[in-house]
């Protein structure tokens, strides 16, 4: 099957993100394969909030992890429409307000992650308020068993979890209060682990730390949610690694902490960039081309409004996006190798707008050469400055194999907020 990105871009105009649901499913079986016999997969809305990529992982059986009460109201919304029943959803994540747990109980939002003990109380307090019962989990900041990850939320002084050694916070937080009870533990270390055997070393060691914390507390956890740190290549070519050692790791470390199989916590994993990332692609077009001092500049039409999201403000990098059938150069000085690299820039008013410094086209670029960057089906449009210089928002269309099953485009509307000014002065 062979998705005619021409056709597309042609139809709804660039810049485009296309979603193919059927690599969603396909990341999703290998996953799956790789995880423990037993363990639950969650999805975490975050990477791609988009309600049919929503809907696609819930009907393959995924529960939902949600981070926002705007997350979780999508996630709803996709899993009503995916099932027409609620799936399972835990609630994660720092700074949840007493409106994000409100609004998630009265969804029917049971299972919380919670982050310090100030946060389980306020969760006990609305939970009561309601006259329901809520679980949770506590989440672990342990140390760090090695220094894999893009993006490190443990083994140092983070916003995330309580920390392993303070015993006297953990205690109280795993002990139950009226209206919610503590059913185990929660910990994610790093997201976009690329190396396998890392990420598995990561893993047992989220095990291990979480056994420690049960032994010093005399806490029997039902659920040990391990997080994740799934990888997937970002905006440019590449495949999804396997992790063909981890369950077995994973059913050693278990077994070795837990002897006896009728007390084992069943393991939850919750995975984002790795279900979807290699499901999406950007289409974008060349609008010039130029060459000023010896650097030569394709600019594109999609900038990091439409990808690479807060790079824009110079605090993180930009991906290093490489189209399909480009590559990057290894050769110094390049020109005088024969290679003729050029600078992807968007159109934002910005020198940061650069989608990748130096990139090698495999033909000649012209205006309105059509470019499509593989594997930005997670943490692309919706972790993009959407609003920036107010450029129209991307199109999405959604395909089934060869069948478009979905197609909108995100309008930001402005909010009258005259009516609320004094006396109606601007
Ligand atoms: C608690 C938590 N869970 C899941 C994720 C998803 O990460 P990824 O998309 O890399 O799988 C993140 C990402 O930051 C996270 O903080």
């Amino acid at each position: 099957v062979s998705i005619d990105y021409d056709a597309l871009a042609e139809r709804w105009g660039t810049p485009l993100y296309v979603y193919d649901l059927a690599a969603v499913r396909r990341a999703v079986d290998g996953l799956r394969d790789d995880l423990p016999s037993g363990a639950t997969l969650l999805y975490s809305v975050k990477a791609n909030p988009h309600p049919s990529v929503v809907a696609e992982l819930v009907r393959s059986g995924l529960g939902l992890e949600v981070s926002s009460s705007g997350e979780l109201a999508g996630a709803v919304a996709a899993s009503d429409q995916a099932t027409g029943l609620r799936t399972p959803l835990v609630f994660t994540g720092p700074g949840k307000t007493d409106l994000d747990i409100g609004s998630a109980l009265d969804l029917g939002v049971r299972l919380f992650s919670v982050e310090s003990v100030a946060e389980r109380d306020r969760l006990a307090r609305l939970a009561q308020q309601r006259g329901v019962d809520a679980e949770y989990l506590v989440r672990l900041n342990h140390p760090a068993s090695n220094g894999a990850g893009s993006l490190r939320m443990t083994g140092r002084s983070t916003p995330f979890g309580v920390d392993t050694d303070d015993t006297v916070a953990l205690r109280d937080a795993l002990r139950p209060v009226r209206a919610a009870s503590p059913i185990g533990l929660h910990t994610y270390f790093a997201t976009n682990v690329a190396d396998a055997d890392l990420l598995a070393e990561e893993l047992v060691g989220a095990v291990a730390s979480a056994a420690t914390v049960c032994e010093a507390t005399g806490h029997q956890p039902k659920i040990l949610d391990v997080g994740g740190g799934f990888g997937a290549p970002m905006a440019r070519p590449g495949a999804l690694s396997r992790h063909p050692r981890l369950a077995a790791a994973l059913d050693a470390a278990v077994a070795q902490y837990w002897p006896e199989t009728g007390t084992r916590p069943r393991l939850v994993f919750e995975a984002g960039r790795h279900l979807v990332g290699t499901a999406g692609t950007l289409l974008t077009r060349v609008v010039d081309l130029k060459a000023t001092r010896a650097r030569r500049f394709a600019v594109l039409d999609a900038g990091v409004h439409t990808v690479g999201g807060m790079s824009g403000l110079g605090r993180l990098h930009a991906p290093r996006t490489v189209p399909r059938g480009w590559h990057e150069t290894t050769r110094e000085p390049a020109a005088v190798m024969g290679e003729y690299p050029v600078a992807l820039v968007g159109p934002l008013c910005t020198p940061l707008d650069v989608l990748h410094p130096e990139v090698c086209p495999p033909y000649e670029l012209e205006v309105g050469t059509l470019l499509a960057v593989p594997n930005i089906g997670a943490y692309g449009l919706s972790a993009s400055l959407l609003g920036f210089l107010g450029h129209p928002v991307a199109a999405e269309v959604v395909v089934d194999g060869e069948e478009v099953v979905d197609a909108r485009r995100l309008v930001l509307a402005a909010e009258d907020l005259r009516p609320a000014l004094d006396g109606g002065a601007l």
